[in-house]
């Protein structure tokens, strides 16, 4: 007969008990995906040949991440010891917190951003210290300047930052770098290629900058899960001890290269999407719905009260958007994916329509 302590389960961490449960909102996605600033469409065709070319005997092989993380580092302009291949952005934000993070640390964070520094600092025993941005979402720089104290040990900067589309400048980055140089500057370049600034350049220059990239967003590999981290060799070092040597799995690592080499593909894929930023950004002025200026492949729009309503009348015209309202200082806002132009004439279809019957921007009685 099993006693009471046979059957009580163990229990997690006190900080584990204490987190938020993250639910994507996935469900059926059968439609135009403007919610999670993925590629809208496809990878480039080149990583479709690779992918059909993969034989059943490589996977009985472990993922041998050496060579690709060399041709990565050689394409990013950083030495192959710089860099490490992730598993998607997200374990490179994992792995880092967990190298760098202990219990008497705090995490400093502009706010509204990407929910998973968060999520990933409460895996840890550290504090997240939320800067929070003014109404127009523009960075805080002198907010997150005033907030360094002794125990800041990362600062994480997503630029341009998710879901406001605002960027960070680089002399603005610097003088992070160098106010805190107790603390190690993540700056997750997540959307770089719709930006087209960066810090990577840096990376050795700037002994605590540590830079992060994705294949998710430009290059339309979010299920492949690859992300890429570059910092110096004295931070990387200890980064290395952490992270597992297979997270990357061999399939990934075979598209890899087709995917960089294939530069045409993703200058066209980013053409596409800032025309269709333009277009976004005229039907909403237009409407005369509140937007925020964006150098990434998605815009945060005030709806108001009607959010919900809002995406649920989207949804039904066949366009997936992403209610934001949950983020700090984001309340009635909706963040919108930039897709192709042809998709978004779609998507401004859909907006146009919705905002009518919610009599909303312009249309309000
Ligand atoms: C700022 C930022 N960083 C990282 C990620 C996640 O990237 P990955 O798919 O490589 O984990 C996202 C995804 O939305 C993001 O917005």
């Amino acid at each position: 007969m099993a006693n009471a302590a046979a059957s009580a389960t163990p229990a997690p961490r006190a900080r584990v008990q204490a987190m938020m449960e993250y639910h994507p909102p996935l469900g059926s996605r059968d439609a135009l995906r403007l919610d999670f600033n993925e590629n809208t469409l496809a990878c480039s065709p080149k990583v479709r040949e690779v992918l059909g070319s993969i034989s059943a005997g490589s996977l009985t092989r472990y993922p041998e991440r050496e060579p690709v993380e060399a041709i990565v580092a050689a394409h990013v302009g950083v030495r192959p010891e710089q860099l490490a291949l992730t598993n998607g952005v997200d374990e490179a934000i994992h792995v880092l917190f967990e190298t760098f993070l202990e219990a008497d640390d705090e995490l400093l964070l502009p706010v509204p951003t990407y929910t998973m520094y968060e999520v990933y600092a409460s895996a840890t025993d550290a504090s997240a210290v939320p800067v929070q941005a003014a109404d127009d979402l523009l960075f805080p720089f002198e907010r997150l300047i005033a907030a360094i104290t002794p125990r800041t040990k990362i600062i994480a900067v997503a630029n341009p930052n998710s879901p406001s589309g605002s960027v960070a400048t680089r002399d603005e980055l610097l003088e992070l770098a160098r106010r805190a140089p107790h603390a190690v500057l993540l700056v997750d370049e997540a959307y770089f290629h719709f930006h087209g600034e960066t810090v990577i350049d840096l990376v050795g220059v700037v002994p605590n900058l540590v830079v992060a990239r994705t294949f998710s967003k430009a290059y339309g590999l979010a299920g492949l899960r690859l992300g890429l981290l570059a910092g110096p060799v004295a931070l990387m070092r200890w980064v290395r001890r952490v992270l597992s040597p297979y997270s990357v799995n061999s399939i990934a690592l075979a598209c890899l290269p087709p995917a960089l080499e294939d530069t045409a593909y993703i200058d066209w894929y980013v053409g596409e999407v800032l025309v269709g930023r333009f277009d976004l950004e005229a039907a909403l002025d237009n409407v005369g719905i509140r937007r925020w200026p964006s150098r990434a492949n998605f815009i945060l729009v005030d709806i108001g009260p009607q959010h919900r309503e809002f995406v649920r009348l989207m949804r039904a015209a066949g366009v997936l958007v992403r209610d934001r309202s949950n983020d700090p200082g984001c309340d009635g806002r909706v963040r919108i994916t930039v897709g192709t132009r042809e998709q978004m004439k779609q998507a401004v279809t859909a907006l146009n329509d919705a905002v009518a019957e919610l009599r909303i921007g312009r249309s309000k009685q």
